[in-house]
């Protein structure tokens, strides 16, 4: 994965889909990954994120196809794939064709039928490192074939066909946080979701001196491949033995009272999201007013409790963040977590503007001297969600 960013934009795809199809497309849609700045693997235990979008971004092109069949090219310079009608409903290959027919599916079981579609996706958005590459693709694809359709899809809406696509197309059992900010981002702004009701703040984020920096561990991560689920079902399990609907529902008294039957793992886990859920609100609080120190200390306290409680981080990324506490410029960084689903991907840092590039440069040289591993990072604002492009 490279974090380094090649502009996307109408302008730059649209010359490549002529060169394709031959002819124009009618519309041109894009939707942005996200980094988490905190709140992680709280999304499916009804709790509490705080994610912003990131300026990379997934952008897709389309025009109804004269062909009778759908034809679709997954990125620059890949052979264009063509699907009947009735086969892109389903499952299928080649496996990232599966955003598509998932999306084509879901509109599909709405009522909504697009008919053949020529489409060129091109994406920015680092994949597999807990970027959400993936919910870029859903909501842009859908957020394009709403507008090829002529149908209005709310953000919300699009958001939850992108999370089915995932569960349905892509077996991955997420959450609607991925989703939910891709389609929802405002600029300058964090994004605060209450995950049962889908309300949610923006949180501004438009301080020039501080600047959220996104460093990737270069270790590939999956969340098809099982400890995900795992995660979501010991939840469950402990939300059952407290007897509350959801994690949400259950307090540390409640998790003390219960902790001879939950056992050790799941009250681990549980008590992972229990305090998650606070050090979101901690962390909002702490943005709003402007204190950075406390972001920091929040971003803190997470990152150990996915170590140590949720255990879903990594020796690399734990290398990466305890890095944060050890260069020479540690005191530029107000706090550090590893950001996304876990596994692997990429930390996440909230660093004083004036010395970003400085601490950028030192993490990487450390993170080399004792790892072997040579990485990228990206510095990002809070991008906009999902939009058509005019
Ligand atoms: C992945 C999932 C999200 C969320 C995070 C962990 O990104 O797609 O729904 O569960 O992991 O916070």
């Amino acid at each position: 994965m490279d974090l380094v960013q090649r502009e996307i934009s109408k302008e730059t795809v649209t010359p490549y889909f002529v060169e394709y199809f031959g002819h124009e497309p009618s519309h041109v849609a894009a939707a942005p990954g996200r980094v988490n700045l905190i709140g992680e693997h709280t999304d499916y235990n009804n709790g509490f994120v705080l994610p912003m979008a990131l300026e990379n971004q997934c952008v897709v092109a389309v025009a109804p196809s004269p062909t009778g069949n759908h034809r679709w090219c997954g990125s620059l310079g890949d052979q264009i794939i063509e699907i009947s009608p009735e086969d892109a409903l389903h499952v299928g290959e080649p496996f990232w064709t599966n955003y598509v027919r998932g999306v084509l599916a879901n509109l599909h079981r709405r009522g909504i039928d697009v008919g053949p579609v020529d489409m060129l996706i091109d994406s920015n958005v680092p994949r597999g490192g807990g970027l959400s590459s993936s919910a870029a693709l859903e909501v842009s694809v859908c957020t394009a074939l709403a507008a090829l359709a002529g149908v209005e899809i709310s953000p919300k809406d699009v958001a939850l066909i992108g999370q089915a696509v995932e569960h349905e197309f892509a077996n991955v059992p997420c959450g609607i946080m991925d989703q939910f900010i891709s389609a929802n981002g405002k600029k300058g702004n964090a994004l605060k979701l209450d995950c049962a009701s889908l309300e949610y703040e923006l949180v501004p984020m438009n301080d020039p001196a501080v600047s959220v920096l996104v460093l990737d561990s270069a270790v590939k991560h999956s969340l098809a491949d099982g400890a995900y689920g795992k995660r979501r079902q010991q939840c469950e399990e402990a939300a059952n033995i407290m007897n509350v609907p959801s994690l949400r529902e259950a307090d540390l008294e409640m998790l003390e009272a219960a902790q001879a039957e939950l056992g050790d793992v799941r009250y681990r886990r549980a008590r992972h999201v229990i305090g998650e859920n606070a050090r979101v609100a901690a962390f909002a609080k702490a943005l709003s007013e402007g204190k950075w120190d406390e972001a920091g200390v929040a971003m803190r306290g997470s990152h150990a409790s996915l170590r140590d409680d949720y255990e879903v981080s990594c020796a690399e990324v734990d290398t990466l963040v305890s890095l944060c506490d050890r260069i020479p410029s540690a005191s530029s960084i107000y706090g550090a977590r590893m950001t996304g689903g876990g596994f692997g991907g990429c930390i996440v840092a909230l660093v004083k503007t004036e010395d970003v590039e400085k601490v950028a440069q030192e993490l990487l040289e450390a993170y080399h001297h004792e790892t072997g591993i040579e990485t990228t990072y990206l510095v990002t604002r809070p991008g906009d969600g999902a939009r058509v492009l005019v």
